[in-house]
């Protein structure tokens, strides 16, 4: 135990930040984990209040720092051993996962291959679930490569979806499976 390295993370969101919110509070006691950045491309984003609550350096860029090298040189000089996507919705460029092969992943609200893909976030997804009228929905995280929603899974979770459910029933049993399982799986990466 005395002589673990510290680990670490950098997390990614564009959206409402939740997740992110999740994250940090877990691991907010351990001494062997460090967030030591969040980035986000939205200044609107409700990550941003979530994250100047926490004190944690947070980090706004745009699509072109991500695009031109501007952001991976930057992410490079933290030296992380895991960079989290948390509801981030721009495409990770392959400099990046070039870069860090095998040490990007993403959580993705539905049981990939199904309901992926560009576009696909956030309620779209579970609207998607509703009409294709399946039966079962869940949680995977992946490795990030440069397609989206297409690298090798880590780790899935199913839940049930009922005839009967709204799209925001669906939404919030997907959530309880996010929060209880993305930190558990970061946690594994780290510390395997
Ligand atoms: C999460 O449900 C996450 O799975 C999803 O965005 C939400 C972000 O919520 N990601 C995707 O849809 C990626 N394609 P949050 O901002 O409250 O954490």
């Amino acid at each position: 135990m005395g002589n673990k390295k510290v680990k670490k993370i950098i997390l990614f969101a564009s959206g409402s930040g939740t997740n992110v919110e999740n994250i940090i509070k877990y691991f907010h006691d351990n001494v062997h984990v460090e967030i030591v950045g969040v980035f986000t491309n939205n200044p609107k984003g409700g990550v941003i209040d979530r994250v100047e609550q926490m004190k944690i350096p947070l980090n706004i860029f745009n699509k072109l720092e991500l695009n031109n090298g501007e952001l991976v040189k930057q992410i490079c000089l933290l030296t992380p051993d895991l960079i989290v996507l948390a509801g981030f919705l721009l495409k990770i460029p392959l400099d990046f996962t070039k870069i860090f092969f095998k040490k990007i992943i993403n959580i993705h609200p539905s049981l990939l291959p199904k309901h992926g893909g560009k576009g696909m976030y956030g309620d779209r997804v579970h609207q998607s679930v509703k009409k294709a009228r399946d039966k079962e929905t869940g949680i995977s995280i992946h490795y990030v490569n440069e397609h989206y929603d297409e690298g090798s899974i880590i780790f899935q979770a199913k839940v049930r979806v009922l005839d009967q459910d709204s799209i925001r029933k669906i939404a919030r049993k997907v959530q309880r499976l996010e929060y209880k399982y993305y930190p558990e799986i970061i946690q594994k990466l780290l510390f395997p």
